[in-house]
């Protein structure tokens, strides 16, 4: 969880978590002079090795570029200017450009984070790794801080003006902001799940492919034109040892394949089993206590929406935090969460239409609405720019 800052007139704040939540938060308020804590439960190398989110929209790009982060995203980043939605018998190209003047990127969060922990660490603010314990406290009042144990074992108190709970789903942050503030929590869960590979091949696709299909959804994604990620639909309760590569493979070849188009098996260094939910917690501010990220809110991976969101609700809280902690004015983190909100329910609901559109579940009445909602996504402009301009990314409201 976290981070905390400080300004140049010694006004200190904190974030808790090192994600690309904290840690691109800390890296814009530093650019800012205002100086940061990013504290962090886990080690370099676990952070450094998760598996995530792969599809960067434009404004996820512009911002990390403007940060100073983005010198091997733009040198080793594929630009896509499309993805192709397949159902039996059709394989449609939907093009962003065209449709909405947008395109997204392929750079994988694993990069992200090593690109941001890279920066921090070079000329930035602390970040420690491997702390314990970590507890924000006093956040009602104007001096909040936060209680953690350093990775030494050494108990620490750092005194923040402000801190951000970056910490993910299951950070501490989100729970001292609902026992504090009346709020409410919506939730949802999804019936299916995505088993993901990580494979040493290339895409079988130069863009990536979603693909409904009778025995369950698949996505053909990438990370490099050597790397290929791999997803498909299957029971939440399945374990990963019933799925031998040879499973893996022969079920993506059946959803994936099209006429004359096989596709291309190769050396899986990944595998793993990933639940879906809609979650979303507001208020996302609890007195100088902001949540940002996957600590409010939580969106079923089809249509690439979590990073992206993640990145936006740090892209308000960042102006408003600046407001707030070199000009002393309050509007901007008074209206943070309201205006985060409202993107995060627009990313929810697209989220949920995509997941909803594309995977199998219920009876054959389901299966031909699904295939109605594709045609009609495939063959109406005004539906396909609908999907095209939440894919992208719709603008922030700053
Ligand atoms: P996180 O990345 O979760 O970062 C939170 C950080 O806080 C972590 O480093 C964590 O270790 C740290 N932390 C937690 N608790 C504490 C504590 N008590 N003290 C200190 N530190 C703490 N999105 C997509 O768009 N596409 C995908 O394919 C996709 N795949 C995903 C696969 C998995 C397994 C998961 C979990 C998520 C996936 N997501 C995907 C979602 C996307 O990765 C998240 O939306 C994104 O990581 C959100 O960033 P964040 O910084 O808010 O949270
Ligand atoms: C990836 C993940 C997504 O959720 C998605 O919609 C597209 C691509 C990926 O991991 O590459």
């Amino acid at each position: 969880m976290g981070s905390g800052s400080h300004s140049d007139d010694a006004h200190p704040g904190g974030d808790i978590g090192a994600g690309p939540a904290g840690l691109l938060l800390s890296r814009l308020l530093q650019l800012q002079g205002i100086d940061t804590v990013v504290l962090e439960n886990r080690s370099r190398e676990y952070v450094e090795a998760r598996i995530r989110a792969g599809i960067l929209e434009e404004h996820t790009v512009q911002t990390l570029v403007d940060a100073g982060v983005g010198d091997r995203l733009q040198r080793e980043g594929l630009p896509h200017d499309g993805i192709y939605l397949q159902y039996p018998g059709v394989r449609h190209h939907l093009d962003f450009p065209d449709l909405c003047g947008r395109r997204v990127w392929v750079y994988g969060q694993t990069e992200v984070t090593r690109d941001l922990i890279t920066a921090q660490l070079d000329d930035g603010p602390p970040l420690l790794f491997g702390v314990s314990d970590v507890s924000p406290e006093d956040v009602d009042g104007d001096a909040p801080r936060i209680r953690f144990t350093d990775a030494d074992g050494n108990p620490q108190v750092l005194e923040c003006d402000a801190i951000a709970g970056t910490d993910g789903f299951h950070g501490v942050s989100r729970p001292v902001v609902t026992a504090g503030t009346p709020g409410r929590l919506w939730e949802r869960t999804y019936p299916y799940a995505w088993l993901g590979i990580l494979a040493d091949v290339a895409p079988s696709s130069e863009e990536l492919v979603y693909a409904w299909h009778p025995d369950g959804f698949a996505l053909l994604s990438m990370r490099s034109p050597a790397v290929s990620r791999l997803y498909v639909q299957v029971d939440p309760t399945e374990k990963i040892a019933d799925w031998p590569d040879e499973r893996i493979w022969e079920a993506l070849g059946t959803r994936l394949g099209v006429d004359g188009g096989a596709l291309q098996a190769g050396p899986v260094t990944e595998k793993s089993i990933l639940p879906m939910r809609s979650f979303v917690s507001a208020p996302m501010r609890r007195g100088r206590l902001f949540l940002a990220g996957d600590a409010a809110h939580i969106v079923p991976p089809t249509g690439a929406k979590g990073l992206n969101l993640a990145v936006a609700d740090v892209t308000l809280l960042a102006d408003a935090l600046v407001r707030l902690l070199k000009k002393h004015q309050t509007d901007l983190v008074d209206s943070y969460s309201d205006r985060a909100l409202a993107r995060v329910w627009r990313c929810t609901h697209f989220s949920w239409w995509m997941t909803s559109m594309l995977h199998r579940s219920g009876d054959d009445f389901d299966a031909e609405l699904q295939l109605s909602q594709l045609r009609r996504v495939c063959r109406s402009e005004a539906a396909a720019r609908e999907l095209a301009e939440n894919y992208t990314g719709l603008p922030i409201d700053r």
